[in-house]
């Protein structure tokens, strides 16, 4: 087991059927997901991430609370939410990963793995993507793989409570 994984693996995350959900938060605009800038985001609709998120929880047996916002102060307060209500967070912050001082607050208040995730690769676009308020309080950063990368998200938030795949 990894340091990270034994730093998180704890009371209400260890898996069974009381394990709480692991939260997938999404930020502004990925609400058009498919529509919005398809030659750097693809074709793949959010609801089609949301299913995607799902699948791969429920190889682990857990369930997944989904949801997209175009709102900061919104976002926040699915964070605090979390820092009850989850086993685990994945957070898409998208344009409010370059800029919120106050998401990043209420990230550090959580003891729960964070997993940021990014469509693209924020690393080879515009300088401005290069710099991250969210990553500071995230276990580790998955980026670029397309939806591919929620699921990567997902597999890794899980693994660092303690779960394991039961299919
Ligand atoms: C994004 C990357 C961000 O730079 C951008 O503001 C987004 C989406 C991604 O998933 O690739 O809205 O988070």
């Amino acid at each position: 087991m990894t340091p990270d994984a034994r730093r998180y693996k704890g009371a209400g995350f260890g898996g069974g059927r009381m394990a709480k959900p692991i939260y997938v938060l999404n930020g502004p605009n990925l609400n058009l997901l498919g529509a919005r800038e398809p030659h750097i985001y693809g074709k793949t609709t959010l609801e089609q991430v949301r299913a995607l998120c799902e699948n791969r929880a429920a190889e682990f047996g857990r369930k997944v609370v989904f949801r997209q916002t175009n709102h900061e102060g919104e976002l926040i307060d699915w964070v605090q939410e979390a820092r009850e209500q989850a086993s685990a967070l994945v957070i898409n912050p998208a344009g409010y990963g370059h800029t919120s001082v106050a998401l990043l607050d209420a990230l550090k208040t959580l003891s729960i793995p964070i997993v940021e995730c990014h469509l693209s690769n924020p690393a080879v676009r515009e300088q401005f993507r290069r710099h991250s308020f969210v990553s500071p309080a995230a276990a580790g950063v998955i980026q670029g793989f397309g939806p591919l990368s929620y699921e990567l998200a997902v597999d890794s938030a899980l693994r660092l409570t303690g779960a394991v795949r039961t299919a």
